[in-house]
């Protein structure tokens, strides 16, 4: 397993630009199987879930999918046994993105169900009970997700909570259901509005994407399209927090401030400047920062996929924050790493308690999820001495050439191959 090195502490300086988002693309590929024709997305980042999901549809009898640099192709048509293996499923939970397009152009699926997960039960009853609420008949059989149906029909459905990859996979169905479906209480992530655009580019009625409701006009047939994946708007959050934990003035391009209203204005109240552009934002080392508590919530709130990484940029802050997760249950597992490297965090619950400022020092540490290990990466950049993270697969998942864009800020961080 690959490790990542870092000497700290690190000023860095300079820009980068960020990558087309993992949690956009995801469900685009996923749309794929619903499309006669070429999809090409653009974009695209080159992160180890794609690559996940490539293997995914390959296996479910895409064709012609390849990825060139950051660019898509895949040509949509026949398919084969519309079955996803735990094999495949247990790298990567966004997989279960293909059992609303399976069962919409193919009347039938097999996949199986992502099984335990670092970041709490994330289930998928949601998913299952809208696809229900279409005519699908779906059980759980030796670990699958069967599920089939007749052409699925339009219906109106309430989220009864909100969830991202539940909304996406009822939108994906519903494209090519007959009538029309109404979605209530949907997530209003830029990705579910990104998924929205691409499918109606292929030829779908989606009105509503990035709204809590979202009707969908069902259509026989989708035809291909062009798209550009959105660029990654935690990716950016995580560039942001890394200067500002480190007192640095770095610029970060092509990115979509838009999509970061909640987190540019934390950043703010913290006492970190920024200049906020059309597409970049430059960070400007300003004098010490303050602790600011935050709550995480669904989109335009504040996103629980940046909860480690504010959590690494408190134990800089003067004060003290309390950090609460209402997302996730169980999403504190980096806690126990920044403590190993001198941060004073209390857990109480869903709520974390930070003590700041402490001087932090490079350890050994490990990555538990993807977003742990970036707030990792975020304390190791500040912490004095040598930290080494182990499994940097962890963040090989979501975020593209790590530590080549973080050297080209000045950092001194490498990877250590297994
Ligand atoms: C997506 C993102 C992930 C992000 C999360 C929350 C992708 C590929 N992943 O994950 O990066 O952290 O949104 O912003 O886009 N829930 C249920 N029943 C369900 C579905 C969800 O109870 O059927 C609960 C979950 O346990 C969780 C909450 O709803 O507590 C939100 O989860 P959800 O939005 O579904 O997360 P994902 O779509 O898996």
């Amino acid at each position: 397993m690959d490790r990542i090195r870092i000497q700290g502490p690190c000023r860095l300086s300079g820009s980068v630009r960020v990558s087309g988002a993992k949690n956009a693309v995801l469900p685009e590929m996923a749309a794929a199987l619903l499309v006669d024709g070429t999809v090409t997305l653009r974009n695209v980042p080159d992160v180890r879930d794609v690559t996940t999901m490539a293997k995914v549809l390959r296996h479910l009898g895409l064709r012609g999918l390849v990825v060139e640099g950051d660019v898509l192709r895949a040509e949509g048509g026949d398919l084969g046994e519309p079955q996803a293996p735990y094999d495949l499923v247990r790298q990567m939970r966004a997989s279960i993105l293909v059992l609303g397009p399976l069962l919409a152009r193919q009347g039938r699926a097999r996949v199986s169900l992502p099984g335990g997960c670092a970041i709490g039960a994330r289930p998928i009853d949601l998913h299952i009970e809208a696809l229900r609420k279409m005519g699908a008949t779906i059980g759980v059989e030796h670990g699958y997700v069967v599920a089939s149906c007749r052409r699925l029909k339009g219906a109106e459905f309430s989220f009864e909570k909100k969830t991202v990859t539940g909304t996406e996979n009822l939108m994906m169905a519903a494209v090519l259901a007959e009538g029309r479906t109404v979605m209530k209480n949907c997530a209003t992530e830029p990705e579910v509005t990104d998924l929205g655009r691409f499918l109606n580019a292929c030829g779908a009625g989606v009105e509503g994407a990035g709204t809590e409701t979202i009707v969908v006009d069902g259509v026989s047939r989708l035809t291909g399209a062009e798209h550009q994946v959105i660029p990654d708007r935690i990716e950016t959050g995580t560039f942001l927090m890394a200067a500002a934990a480190t007192g640095s003035g770095i610029t970060v391009e092509g990115c979509r401030p838009r999509h970061l209203g909640a987190v540019l204005a934390k950043l703010k109240e913290c006492g970190v400047a920024l200049e906020v552009g059309e597409e970049e934002i430059v960070v400007r080392p300003d004098g010490p920062l303050r602790s600011v508590n935050v709550i995480t919530s669904p989109y335009p709130e504040f996103p629980t996929d940046l909860q480690a990484q504010y959590m690494a940029l408190m134990t800089r802050a003067e004060g003290v924050s309390i950090v609460t997760e209402t997302v996730f249950e169980n999403r504190f597992m980096h806690v126990g790493e920044l403590r190993r490297m001198g941060a004073r965090i209390v857990v109480h619950g869903q709520t974390a308690i930070v003590a700041g400022p402490s001087p932090l020092s490079g350890a050994p540490v490990m990555a538990s999820d993807l977003r742990a290990s970036a707030c990792l990466i975020v304390a190791g950049l500040a912490a004095a001495g040598e930290t080494i993270i182990d499994r940097a697969y962890h963040i090989d998942r979501g975020y593209a050439q790590v530590e080549r864009k973080f050297q080209e800020l000045g950092a001194r961080m490498e990877r250590i191959r297994a």
